[in-house]
């Protein structure tokens, strides 16, 4: 395999910042600076990356998770709550895609394939994020016309979204969102933005995957037809 799909495939980084990476005599193999960036490593390479000795998982999974809230959607976390691998049966090493806030629940994708990984979460991969809302009080038909339109959620306008208005009860409002960029806490400062915030929130699709009938807090493998599609994106 060549040198920057071997250390992209480890999860370390994109094969481009990898062949960055060479270039800046941050890779050895065998213990000497690697100069040959086409170099094609060999079994019993041993390749290092800033000093630490690295190695593409072999047997590569994908898991669709229902996240439920409580949960940081990382490997570890320093406060010491719960994080989403925790979810995973299998006892292989796999990373979240993306993330979700720690009060949101829904669809978050974990897998060990460091190169798709890093491949979706490049902005020029904007999946339809589908989301479902439940927000306080009564959004009438112009706020959610607004929340489609774009909004300025503080130094940045959002492009437009599809808003779908579900239901009502006397204090909150479900609605369905699909945004396609992925800013930081977007939809909940979307909703603050057309002034009613955020009381629930759950992802529900993401390009063509959907939650379907998964569980809260469980976690199914991704079919064949599923890697091959965000293999392709
Ligand atoms: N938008 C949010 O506000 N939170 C999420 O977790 C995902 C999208």
């Amino acid at each position: 395999m060549r040198i920057n799909k071997y250390i992209a495939s480890a999860g370390v980084t994109s094969r481009r910042k990898a062949d960055e990476l060479i270039e800046e005599g941050k890779v050895k193999v065998n213990g000497a600076v690697l100069v040959n960036p086409g170099y094609h490593v060999e079994d019993g390479d041993v390749v290092e990356v800033n000093g630490v000795a690295i190695r593409p998982e072999t047997k590569l999974v994908y898991y669709l998770l229902n996240k439920p809230t409580g949960y940081v959607t990382s490997t570890a976390d320093e406060e010491g709550r719960a994080v989403v691998t925790e979810l995973v049966p299998d006892n292989i090493r796999v990373f979240p895609v993306g993330r979700l806030d720690y009060n949101t629940s829904g669809l978050l994708i974990l897998t060990n394939d460091g190169e798709l990984s890093n491949k979706l979460m490049h902005p020029r991969h904007e999946f339809n994020k589908k989301y479902l809302a439940r927000v306080n009080g009564i959004v009438s038909r112009a706020e959610a016309a607004r929340l489609a339109k774009g909004v300025d959620i503080g130094g940045f306008v959002t492009s437009p979204a599809e808003v779908e208005l579900i239901r009502h009860d006397k204090n909150s409002t479900v609605m369905e969102i699909t945004i396609h960029e992925g800013k930081n806490r977007q939809v909940r400062r979307m909703c603050k933005a057309i002034g009613h915030p955020v009381e629930e929130l759950c992802r529900v699709g993401l390009g063509n995957l959907t939650i379907g009938k998964l569980a809260v807090g469980q976690c199914r493998k991704l079919s064949p037809a599923e890697v091959e599609y965000l293999k392709k994106v």
